[in-house]
Parts: structure tokens; sequence; C-alpha cells
């Protein structure tokens, strides 16, 4: 059976350009840092196949904890139902997330994370009769996901076009820095008069989509202050910063003030299976304990609390914590900071920065534009025939390995980027 043929004829493959679509890769095995193809080639996984992969591909261990629990039960109803794979995730997920008084509220994916916390930031409002507080404030070049809601927290760019006239209004302010930090306060301040304002979402530290943009904690740090001084319920989409990817469990610990609503996906199940948690505090939940039914969250997937995910997730935390998992991400970064300054002076590179598991770099190019930059087939291209997966975001070069990653793969892929910006610099690209 010809599976490429089929593929193309078949199937929709996502965030991809149709009509100059080459044929996909097919893999039929992925272990550890590697994905292997049908035609015998071995890929490193060099972006945890879209940051989901924490150990490695078929991590033994949550393969066997996946087997049990699929011997017990594959799924049942979540609502009026429960199980103890959900129990036992919520008990070890209120132990680690910074979020107070933690209540876990599961769905099936990042965007459906994010979805959650929106609307239980909305309705928290509506619940306590302050119906007028419907806004939100979000930073520009932010990315939540592409459902609608996500869409809508989100800068309004290439991913969202389409869609623009069905998008809520959403209040925008900068990524602080030591420069614009006094501008960024103001922007936040003339929001925040305003009184309708419910919630403040950010991916702290690291906003993945944008490009690996990184900003200091303390500025976040003042700003969720500020908001929560205005009782603007916080949310921090952890969904691609949540474990281990800045170099702490999650990006929040950097900070002093704590979320009170926290997305997790991805990593969560060390990239094996699909999982949306939307971890809300007890003041929260508590807004939602009515006598009036209308008050109820009327939100629920299929799917909710699968668990297999759950097990998965559980698996996860566990080799997270009997393992030195932050000590190796440590290794990590130093080994990104070492290769970073030998290349900081290149005349093609525009910036390179790092952070935890997470090193990009911005390549300098004629072509303006961001996400839809040029280069950035030029750049998967050139990687792939060297048996290294990268998917760029436009100009943005990026690396988020699993953990499991050797000091010998990163030195090849290492080399192989150097070899990159020697080709670039030697050959003119629009
Ligand atoms: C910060 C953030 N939020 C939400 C999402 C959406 O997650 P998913 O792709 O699982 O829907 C992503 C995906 O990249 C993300 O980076």
């Amino acid at each position: 059976m010809n599976y490429n043929q089929l593929d193309k004829q078949l199937i929709w493959h996502p965030f991809t350009h149709l009509k100059y679509q080459k044929e996909n890769i097919l893999i039929t095995k992925a272990k550890g840092v590697y994905l292997y193809t049908n035609d015998g080639r071995k890929i490193i996984d060099g972006i945890g196949s879209w940051w989901v992969n924490v150990h490695g591909h078929s991590h033994p261990y949550i393969v066997k904890r996946l087997k049990e629990q699929l011997s017990q039960m594959e799924h049942c109803i979540f609502s009026g139902f429960t199980h103890i794979p959900a129990i036992e995730l919520a008990q070890k997920l209120s132990k680690i997330v910074p979020v107070k008084q933690p209540k876990v509220f599961y769905s099936d994916n990042g965007s459906t994370s994010v979805e959650v916390a929106i609307k239980m930031a909305l309705q928290y409002f509506f619940n306590l009769n302050q119906k007028n507080k419907a806004k939100v404030i979000a930073f520009r070049n932010a990315y939540h996901g592409d459902t609608f809601g996500g869409m809508s927290v989100a800068e309004r760019n290439v991913f969202n076009l389409p869609f623009k006239k069905n998008l809520f209004q959403t209040y925008f302010i900068d990524i602080p820095t030591e420069k614009n930090f006094h501008k960024v306060k103001q922007q936040l301040l003339k929001h925040l008069a305003k009184q309708n304002v419910a919630a403040f979402i950010y991916e702290p530290i690291i906003q993945g989509a944008a490009g690996m943009i990184m900003y200091d904690a303390k500025f976040l740090d003042e700003l969720i202050a500020i908001c929560q001084q205005h009782q603007v319920i916080c949310i921090a989409d952890e969904v691609f910063t949540g474990f281990g990817k800045t170099g702490k469990l999650f990006a929040s610990d950097y900070l002093k003030h704590k979320p009170d609503i926290m997305c997790l996906s991805k990593g969560l199940t060390g990239g094996f299976l699909p999982l949306g948690v939307t971890v809300a505090n007890k003041r929260i939940y508590d807004a939602f304990v009515q006598d009036d039914k209308t008050k109820t969250f009327f939100h629920g997937h299929s799917f909710t609390a699968n668990p297999l995910m759950c097990t998965s997730a559980l698996a996860n935390i566990e080799l997270i914590e009997k393992s030195d998992f932050l000590e190796k991400i440590r290794q990590l970064e130093k080994s990104h900071r070492e290769f970073a300054m030998s290349i900081k002076n290149h005349p093609v590179v525009k910036d390179v920065r790092y952070k935890g598991l997470v090193l990009a770099l911005e390549i300098q190019t004629k072509d303006k534009t961001h996400y839809l930059n040029e280069l950035s087939k030029e750049i998967e291209t050139f990687f792939i025939q060297k048996n290294i997966l990268l998917r760029p975001l436009g100009n943005v070069l990026y690396l988020v390995p699993p953990v499991c990653i050797t000091q010998k793969q990163l030195s090849y892929i290492y080399t192989t980027i150097k070899e990159f910006l020697v080709k670039l610099s030697t050959k003119s690209f629009s």
C-alpha cells in the first residue's frame, strides 16, 4: 500500500500551506529522541513534536502504566461519575501547581484548557452579578490556541485573520522590558480604569508561538500584582511553558505573585496523549457553588478526564519526581548558553536567546514578515536533510528537545546550525 499517496488523497494536515505541501514524512516508530521513518531514517526530534514530549518518545515507564490502565478501563463519563486516575492526578497536581487551594478541571487539549479558563473568569463575575466585568487584557504577540476564545485573546495576525470580525474585543498591552515598563504600566492602568476588566491572560516568561519571545519575570510580577489589586483574575497560560520548558517546573515558579487560574496541556502527559487541565483557586470555584442552577459551569467534553490521559500524566509527573529532571534541564541550558555565546556575533544572527530547554535564534532577513517569512521553508528543508526536525517560526529557528537528549546529539544539532549559518552568509537569501 502506498501510504504517502493515501495521505495526500485523504488527509488535511494542520498548519500546512496546501498548494505547495511536500510529501509528508511517514513515521513508523518513535523512541527516545528519535522519530523513525518507513524508509530507514532516524530523525532527531528537536522540538519535542510541537513541544509536547518531555522524557523522550515511548518512554517504557509511561508505556507500562498505560498498558496497566488499559486493561482496567479505557474511558467512562465524568459527570456524575469519577475514577482513580483523575483523583490521583488532581492530588498530585494540587501539590505542585502554584495556585492556592486548587480545583482541577479537565478538558482535552491546550486550546480547551484556555477556553475553560476564560469562561471561568467571565462567569465568575456573571455569577457575582458584576456583569459589566467582561473584558480580557492580553499581551501583544500572544498565542493561546485555535478556538474562538483563544484566538480572541491573541494578537490579531495571520493565524486568525479570516475570523477577525468574529473575535471578541480584547485590550492589548506591550510585553514589558526594562525600557518600556513605565509605558506598559500606564497601558494596563488605563484599561483597568474602565472598570470592566475580568481577566488578564499571559504566557509567563516565554511567548512560544510568537517566536520564543522571552521577558523578565520581575515585570510580569508587578503587572500581576496590579491586576490582583484591581480584583482582576490572572490566568497563566502554561500550555507551552509548563513541565520544565523554562528551567523550573512551571514558569510561574519564577514569580512572587501566583495565578488565580492556570492552563496546562502539552507536556502534562509527557507528550503521550492529549489532556487539558485548568486549575482554578477556591475563590473562583466558590462563586459557582450556588442554589441558582443558571450559575452552573455548563462546560464539558466527551473525553473529559479520560483515564488513559490521566494515567499518562501521573506517570509523567512520577518520572519527573524520581529523576534529576530540573538538574538535567540546567545542564541543557548551560550547553545552550555556551552555544549562544559562540554564535551571537555571527553576521546573520539578529538575536539568540535561551531559557531552560529553549534555544531560539532569530535570523536576519530582508523579508520583514514573521511567521510567513520565506526563510522558514529553507530552514526546515536544510535540517530535515540532516535528519533533524526543527520547525521554525518564520525566521526564528528554535530548539525544545526532550530532556533525554544526549550531549552528543545536542552537539550534532549545534554543529549543523553553524553549518546553516555559514551557508546563509555565503548565499544570498531573499
Ligand atoms: C501558550 C499556548 N496556549 C495554548 C496552545 C494551544 O494548545 P493546543 O495546540 O494543544 O490546542 C498553545 C499551543 O501551542 C500554546 O503555546
